[in-house]
């Protein structure tokens, strides 16, 4: 076990917007802290043996969201570093089932700078065939509320590299293991 993880207990769970960088900071996290990280979108894609635009166009949105349910359900309890899918928090069951296993910590990015980065990606269905911008505008006012109602720590992402957030997300843990230590 790594010094940098020794203590730790928590596991992170990520949640935000598609493109605010769920995966990717779950994957440095996961080698910090030499804990498995387990994506939802990837464990959904396993299951299904197809992409997500095509579980969407030949199935539907609201079954990828049982499907999505039912993953999470699965997961919830692992020892594990977690990176949700950006709808995750749609389903009032499965924002019981986050608020229920902290830390649950969201990556709050504008539209603007998710724009930038993932307009026209094919995998993303919610946004393909969209203009990016005004699509992601729509998301983050729905769904803003919804994160905030989950998470206990919110990270503003515009500003700020993703390994720098990985580093504010350890010593978040770090503190938190200590504040348990000491109740
Ligand atoms: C979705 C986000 C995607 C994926 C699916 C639906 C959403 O995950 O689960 O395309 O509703 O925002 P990412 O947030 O990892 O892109």
């Amino acid at each position: 076990m790594s010094a940098e993880n020794e203590k730790l207990r928590p596991r992170p769970l990520l949640i935000g917007l598609m493109g605010c960088g769920k995966s990717s900071i779950g994957r440095r996290l996961a080698t910090r802290l030499d804990m498995p990280l387990i994506d939802l979108d990837d464990m959904i894609v396993g299951q299904a043996g197809m992409p997500i635009p095509e579980i969407f166009k030949r199935f539907g949105e609201a079954y990828f969201r049982d499907v999505e349910s039912e993953a999470l359900r699965q997961i919830i309890k692992r020892q594990a570093i977690i990176a949700t899918g950006g709808g995750v928090v749609l389903r009032e069951k499965n924002r019981q089932i986050l608020k229920s296993h902290p830390p649950v910590i969201w990556l709050k990015a504008s539209p603007e700078f998710l724009a930038e980065r993932i307009a026209g990606d094919p995998n993303r269905p919610l946004i393909a065939n969209e203009d990016a911008l005004q699509k992601l505008t729509e998301l983050a006012d729905a769904r803003y509320p919804l994160y905030a109602a989950c998470a206990n720590l919110v990270i503003g992402r515009d500003d700020m590299n993703k390994d720098d957030i990985s580093t504010l997300i350890i010593n978040y843990l770090h503190k938190e293991t200590n504040n348990a230590q000491h109740d």
